[in-house]
C-alpha cells in the first residue's frame, strides 16, 4: 500500500495544487514518480554522505539525479506554459490553486523577483515535500488502524454518518470528520479528544 500511497500523493498534489491530472496511481513505473523518488534519495544521500559528490563511483547516480531534476523542472514548465496559453486564449483558468497564485505573484512572469525559475523551484519543492510525507502518514495510519479494530470501527461509523452513503467527500465534510482528525493527527489532541492548546504561556517576569 505504501507504493500506492506515494503515487496517490503525487496525483493529489498535481490535482489540487496545479490543476493537472497525472494519473500516476494507475502506473507502477511512472517516470514522474521515479524522478521524485530519485531526487529525494539524492537529497538524503547528500546529507548522509556529504563527501559522496567527490566519489567517482557515484558519478552515474549523480548524473541520473541531475537528469531527474531537469525532468521535474521540465514537467513544471509544461504546466506553467499550458496555464499561460489557456489564459491568453481566453479559456477558464483557476486562479485560486497554487500555480494560479504563483502566476499572479509573478505578475504573469513579468516580475523580475519571482519568475519562471522561482515557480519551478516551488513546483519541485511542493512535490518532494508533500508526496512522501503524506504517503507515509497515511500508510502508518492504515497500519495502526488494522492493529486497532475498535478505532477502525469508530472511524468507519463516523464516515458512514457523515457521508450518508455518498462515495465522494465534499470540502464541508472534512470539518465534520472530527474523529478522523484525531486519528490522522493524534499529537494535536488530548487523550480526551480535545484540541490541544498550543499557545505559548505568557512570559513570566
Ligand atoms: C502528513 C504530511 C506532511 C508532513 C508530516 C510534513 C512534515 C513537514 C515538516 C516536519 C516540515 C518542516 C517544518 C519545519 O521546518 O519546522 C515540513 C515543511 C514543508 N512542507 Fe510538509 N509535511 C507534510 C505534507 C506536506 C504537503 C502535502 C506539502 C505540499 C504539497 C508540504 C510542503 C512543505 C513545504 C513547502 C515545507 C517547507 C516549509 C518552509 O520551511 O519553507 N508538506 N513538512
Amino acid at each position: 500500500m505504501s507504493d500506492e500511497f506515494l503515487r496517490w500523493g503525487l496525483d493529489v498534489i498535481a490535482k489540487v495544487g496545479f490543476g493537472t491530472d497525472y494519473n500516476v496511481i494507475f502506473e507502477a513505473e511512472n517516470p514522474f514518480l521515479k524522478a521524485n523518488q530519485l531526487v529525494l534519495s539524492a537529497m538524503t544521500r547528500c546529507v548522509r554522505f556529504p563527501l559522496d559528490k567527490f566519489n567517482p563511483m557515484s558519478r552515474g547516480f549523480r548524473q541520473d539525479a541531475r537528469a531527474a531534476v531537469r525532468f521535474l523542472r521540465k514537467t513544471g514548465r509544461d504546466v506553467v506554459e499550458k496555464r499561460l496559453a489557456a489564459r491568453s486564449n481566453g479559456e477558464y483558468v483557476n486562479e485560486d490553486d497554487i500555480i494560479g497564485h504563483m502566476l499572479k505573484a509573478s505578475d504573469y512572469l513579468k516580475n523580475p523577483e519571482f519568475g519562471m525559475e522561482d515557480i519551478l523551484d516551488e513546483f519541485v519543492t511542493l512535490f518532494l515535500a508533500g508526496h512522501e510525507t503524506t504517503a507515509n502518514t497515511v500508510a502508518f495510519m492504515l497500519m495502526e488502524l488494522i492493529r486497532n479494530q475498535d478505532i477502525l470501527d469508530r472511524l468507519r461509523t463516523e464516515i458512514e454518518d457523515v457521508l450518508c452513503g455518498r462515495t465522494e467527500v465534499e470540502f464541508e465534510d472534512l470539518t465534520k470528520l472530527s474523529y478522523m482528525s484525531q486519528v490522522r493527527e493524534p499529537s494535536l489532541f488530548t487523550a480526551g479528544g480535545q484540541l490541544r492548546n498550543f499557545e505559548q504561556p505568557p512570559c513570566q517576569p
